[in-house]
C-alpha cells in the first residue's frame, strides 16, 4: 500500500480522491486551507513551505505519489488574478519541487496535477502571462492582466493552468523526474459539478457563459468519475504515462480544436538526434 499527498483534500475532486485512496487501503496526507491533516494556505510562500514541511514530516521521507487538486476558480474579485497564480501555479510547482526527494525515495512514484480544459478553450491568454509564471513571478503575471478588467480572472485561471501544464511537461521528461522513477502527468477536466463550479454558477455572468459553452456529451462531469481517473493515473498501469495531459471534458476540447492536435513535431527539433531518428519517428 502506498503513501500519498493530496492537496485540495477538503472538497470536490480532491476529497473524492482521498476517500477512494483510503478505501483502497492507502495512507493519505491531505493538505488544504480547511479541514485537513496539514492546514496550509497555498496562496502565500510561507503557507506553501508549511505544506511541504508538514507533509514531509508526516510521511517519513517517502511519498509514492501526489495529487495536486487545490485550486481556485475564475470568480470575480480584487487581486483575484494574483491569488489564482499563487494557488493554481505556485501551489503546484513549489510543492512538487519540495517533495521531489521524497517521491524519488519511492522509486516508482506517480503524480497527477489538476489542469483544466480552459487551457485550450479560453482565447487571448497573453503569452507574457504564462512566461512570467514559468519564471515563478506571480506579481508580474498579475500585472500583465491589469488592462483586461473583468476578463482578468478567466484569463488568469486559464493562464495558471497552461503554465502548470507546461511546467509538468517540461519537468516530466527530465532525468530528475522521469529518470528518478517519478511519472508526472496532468488531468484536464471540463466543467465538473463541485463547489468550485457551484460558485461560478452562482455568479450570473459566469453562469451564462458556462451554460452556453458547448459540451458535446451534454451536462456536467461527475467528481467521483474524475477521481477514478486519478486513481488509474496513480496505478501501476500508468507506468508508461509521462508528461501527458489527459482531457476528460465531455468533448469540448475536441469540439473547438479537432484539427489543432495531434500535430507533427517541427523538423528542427529532431535534427540534433540525426536523420535515422527522424526516419524512425516518421514510421510510427
Ligand atoms: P473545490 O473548490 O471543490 O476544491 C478545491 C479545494 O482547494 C478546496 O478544498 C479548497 O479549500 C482548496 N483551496 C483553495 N484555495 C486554497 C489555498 N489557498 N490553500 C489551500 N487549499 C486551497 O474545487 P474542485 O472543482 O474539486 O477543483 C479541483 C481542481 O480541479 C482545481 O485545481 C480546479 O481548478 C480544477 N478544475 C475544476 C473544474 C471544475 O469544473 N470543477 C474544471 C477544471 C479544473
Amino acid at each position: 500500500m502506498g503513501v500519498y499527498a493530496v492537496t485540495g483534500s477538503a472538497s470536490g475532486m480532491g476529497r473524492e480522491v482521498v476517500s477512494k485512496l483510503k478505501a483502497a487501503g492507502h495512507t493519505v496526507v491531505g493538505v488544504d486551507v480547511q479541514e485537513s491533516d496539514v492546514v496550509a494556505d497555498l496562496s502565500t510562500p510561507s503557507g506553501r513551505r508549511h505544506a511541504i514541511e508538514g507533509v514531509l514530516a508526516a510521511v517519513n521521507g517517502r511519498l509514492d505519489g501526489a495529487v495536486l487538486a487545490a485550486g481556485i476558480g475564475p470568480t470575480p474579485g480584487r487581486d483575484r488574478a494574483r491569488l489564482i497564480f499563487e494557488v493554481n501555479h505556485l501551489g503546484v510547482v513549489e510543492l512538487l519541487e519540495g517533495w521531489r526527494e521524497a517521491l524519488t525515495a519511492s522509486g516508482d512514484a506517480k503524480v497527477v496535477v489538476f489542469g483544466s480544459n480552459s487551457t485550450t478553450t479560453t482565447p487571448l491568454v497573453p503569452r507574457r502571462t504564462v512566461r512570467a509564471l514559468l519564471r515563478g513571478d506571480a506579481e508580474k503575471a498579475a500585472k500583465s492582466l491589469r488592462m483586461f478588467g473583468k476578463a482578468a480572472p478567466s484569463l488568469a485561471y486559464a493562464g495558471s493552468k497552461i503554465a502548470a501544464g507546461r511546467w509538468v511537461r517540461r519537468a516530466a521528461v527530465r532525468p530528475e523526474w522521469a529518470g528518478a522513477g517519478i511519472r508526472l502527468n496532468v488531468l484536464a477536466p471540463g466543467a465538473i459539478m463541485t463547489p468550485l463550479l457551484e460558485k461560478q454558477l452562482a455568479t450570473p455572468s459566469e453562469a451564462k457563459a458556462i451554460r452556453a459553452f458547448p459540451v458535446p456529451v451534454g451536462g456536467f462531469g461527475d467528481a467521483g468519475q474524475l477521481a477514478d481517473w486519478v486513481l488509474f493515473m496513480l496505478s501501476d498501469s500508468a507506468a508508461f504515462l509521462c508528461g501527458s495531459v489527459v482531457f476528460v471534458d465531455g468533448g469540448s476540447d475536441a469540439y473547438f480544436r479537432a484539427d489543432e492536435w495531434p500535430r507533427p513535431v517541427p523538423l528542427r527539433r529532431l535534427v540534433p538526434y540525426g536523420w535515422r531518428f527522424a526516419r524512425f519517428a516518421s514510421r510510427r
